[in-house]
């Protein structure tokens, strides 16, 4: 596996729309545990391809619940429930914290390693973790929809 290198804001492969993936490949699965790799070294929780300067629609999430690793292929948010405020920070935007109001519940299709089709319902921070992530898919950072910013911390 490979470490790869995490674009910044201001590059504008993270304000592109995303293409969806025709196929699930090992090519694209090395991709995907190259994210993962990429992801764990940073301290991250979720990582989309275009941080790593594909304009693919794929995400690596682990929120650390029993869920571990998660791939998503084509993730597409079918049902939004509620709504919550928290604090979110992202690996392309180093050192800025801001809080942001997502749906408290989702449901989220996609395909997984395998090319399978999976349905998952999420709530609280893994709610939030693939909301932010699905948005990086439409070239939407958290600073563009958060209500406040701040430098440094994350409260
Ligand atoms: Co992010």
């Amino acid at each position: 596996m490979a470490l790869l290198e995490i674009v910044k804001a201001g590059d504008p492969v993270l304000k592109q729309v995303a293409e969806p993936i025709e196929k699930v490949d090992s090519k694209l699965r090395r991709l995907m545990d190259n994210m993962a790799e990429t992801m764990y070294k940073a301290d991250g929780v979720g990582l989309a391809a275009p941080q790593i300067g594909q304009s693919i629609r794929m995400v690596v999430i682990d929120v650390g619940d029993e869920n571990g690793l998660l791939a998503m292929v084509n993730p597409v948010i079918t049902h939004r429930e509620g709504s919550a405020i928290d604090s979110e920070g992202c690996l392309s935007v180093p050192n800025v914290f801001g809080d942001v109001e997502r749906a408290e519940k989702v449901t989220v299709e996609y395909m997984n390693r395998w090319g399978k089709k999976k349905r998952l319902a999420a709530s609280g921070l893994l709610a939030r973790c693939i909301q932010h992530e699905v948005d990086h898919l439409e070239g939407c950072l958290f600073i563009d929809v958060a209500k406040s910013i701040r430098q440094g911390e994350k409260k």
